[in-house]
């Protein structure tokens, strides 16, 4: 018996070292944690049970048949953040470079089968050459395997990938269906065809970080959300990320107890708004004062900074927050914000978390690039993201709510369950200046600034709406986490059900 047990643990340690110890120092010397270092620092402690730790590929060409690697370049399993239970798996580059064999691919299946069946988030960390170059088909439908898992998980358990090293071609499309992305900078990079592939067809010479790095995605391509450091910054954001969010579209979202009195006063927001209309001012103050502790998760940071998305909590449950931002294009809504707030409404909606929506929007961004470029379709996605959803919505309309981003932005009419203003809100069809000079074409300067005056006297104020009912109360700016957490708690029972359908056709 001591000795079957002996030979387990010298199976096991052999396996732990994956593709040797040359190859994990290596790995260390790039900057990275080898695929089992990052599981310790993403799970709790002793927390991790791993699976299919013996797997190996079945190749038999190009002398495959003579190297088999325990584990087969994946580490998968499950364990606890925080308690509560997520499934993992992470690519180990030191095993045959992370590359995606048949049974590699299998592995994750797995996971992802695992993780649907009990309902639990599902954690991939990617590190990898690709498809597995010696295997070729196989290989592929492997990842064919995945993306149909992916598609299928997605709207039913939450999926984040941690990009911490290459992942490259047809394999960046597993990570780009899953629900968020964190990136580590300098260290890992996404592209379809790489630097040299895109050298010789477009004679176009591309570092791979300026074409697919961190930075790249978390600005320009928003095809992942946040970038990192290194992988310890990374993967520890990943932990709290997993704490905002519920376990699968079956769950509540969670609770956790928090010491910040839920009608905590903020006396400084009645002095936030400018006298001046055209001052910005930052909505991130708003937030923070709002959420309990002023911790707040932000999604997409660097990208489409006229729209802020993320998720905090109220009384310690966790809500999605939308608000815009007058300190970026005077929070106009132009194509990148509306495609970045329609997939965090979306999200939300599917997990069951409740929207607080903050807005001061001038309208939509004008001009050719933008029309041109399709924001009537884009715009139409936020649009349609927010009339969908059945969460409980709630909207605070600080300062402007202008033309259709007023409908936009989880007005009354779609559905939105509690609708407040603060009393510096103007809700009009546009600005008074744009407003007279059509309407009052052609008149002097001095009519125009009569008029510009008397339209601000009438329009330039949360009332009318409010008389309408389109506002259902104008609240202090000082009692906004008040009422909004007074408002959570109301609508905790909410019921509301789209038609039957077998799924909408939002404008892609
Ligand atoms: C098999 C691979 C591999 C792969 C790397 N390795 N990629 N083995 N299949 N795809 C092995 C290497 O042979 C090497 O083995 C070890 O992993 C480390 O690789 P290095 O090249 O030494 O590392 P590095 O210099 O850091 O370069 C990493 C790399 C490079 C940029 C990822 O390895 C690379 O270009 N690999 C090929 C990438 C690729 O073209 N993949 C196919 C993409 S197409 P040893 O034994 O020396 O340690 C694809 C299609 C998916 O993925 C389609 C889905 C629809």
């Amino acid at each position: 018996m001591s000795d079957i047990i002996a030979q387990l643990e010298a199976k096991r340690a052999e396996a732990m070292l994956g593709g040797g110890q040359k190859r994990i120092d290596s790995q260390h010397a790039k900057g990275k944690l080898t695929a089992r270092e990052r599981i310790e620092i993403l799970l709790d402690e002793d927390s991790f049970e791993e699976i299919d730790m013996y797997v190996e590929h079945n190749c038999v060409d190009f002398g495959m048949e003579k190297t088999r690697i325990a584990g087969d370049g994946v580490v998968t399993g499950s364990g606890t953040i925080n308690g509560r239970l997520v499934f993992v798996f992470s690519q180990d580059f030191t095993v045959f470079g992370g590359s995606l064999s048949e049974r590699h691919a299998e592995k994750i299946c797995k996971v992802l089968d695992n993780a649907m069946k009990v309902g639990a988030p599902v954690i991939g960390i990617n590190d990898s050459g690709g498809a597995r170059i010696q295997e070729g088909v196989a290989s592929l439908g492997g990842y064919a395997d995945v993306f149909q898992k992916n598609v299928l998980a997605s709207g039913v358990i939450p999926q984040l990938s941690l990009i911490m090293g290459p992942c490259a071609g047809g394999a960046v499309y597993s990570p780009a269906m899953t629900d968020f992305i964190f990136m580590v900078k300098d260290s890992s990079y996404m592209f379809v065809t790489g630097p040299d592939v895109v050298k010789t067809v477009t004679n176009e010479i591309v570092t791979q970080e300026e074409l697919g790095g961190a930075v790249t995605h978390t600005t320009k391509t928003s095809v992942a959300d946040v970038a990192y450091e290194n992988d310890i910054e990374a993967l520890l954001a990943a932990r709290d990320f997993i704490d905002f969010m519920p376990l699968s579209n079956r769950e509540e979202v969670p609770e956790r107890p928090t010491a910040d009195p839920w009608d905590r006063l903020e006396d400084s927001l009645d002095t936030l708004i400018p006298d001046n209309a055209n001052q910005p001012y930052d909505m991130h103050e708003v937030i923070r004062k709002m959420v309990d502790e002023g911790d707040f998760f932000e999604v997409q940071p660097s990208h489409a900074g006229n729209i802020i998305c993320g998720f905090g909590r109220m009384e310690g449950a966790t809500v999605g927050v939308v608000a815009n931002q007058p300190m970026v294009l005077a929070g106009c809504l132009d194509i990148n914000a509306s495609k970045k707030a329609a997939r965090f409404v979306r999200y939300c909606d599917a997990f069951n978390i409740p929207i607080v929506t903050l807005v001061d929007v001038p309208g939509f961004l004008p001009g050719t690039s933008q029309e041109h470029n399709g924001i009537i379709k884009h715009g139409a996605k936020l649009l349609f993201a927010y009339a969908e959803a059945t969460v409980p919505k709630i909207t605070i309309i600080t300062r402007k709510a202008y033309g259709g981003a007023y409908d936009v932005m989880a007005s009354k009419h779609l559905r939105g369950d509690l609708n407040y203003a603060w009393p510096t809100a103007e809700i009009a069809v546009m600005g008074a200046k744009g407003a007279v000079e059509i309407i009052f074409r052609g008149k002097t300067p001095d009519e125009i600034a009569e008029r510009t005056a008397e339209y601000e006297a009438r329009f330039a104020n949360p009332f009318i709406a409010a008389q309408k009912g389109f506002i259902d109360e104008v609240i202090m700016p000082h009692s906004t986490r008040r009422r909004v957490a007074l408002g959570l708690r109301k609508l905790r029972n909410k019921q509301l059900e789209n038609p039957w359908k077998k799924h909408d056709n939002i404008p892609l």
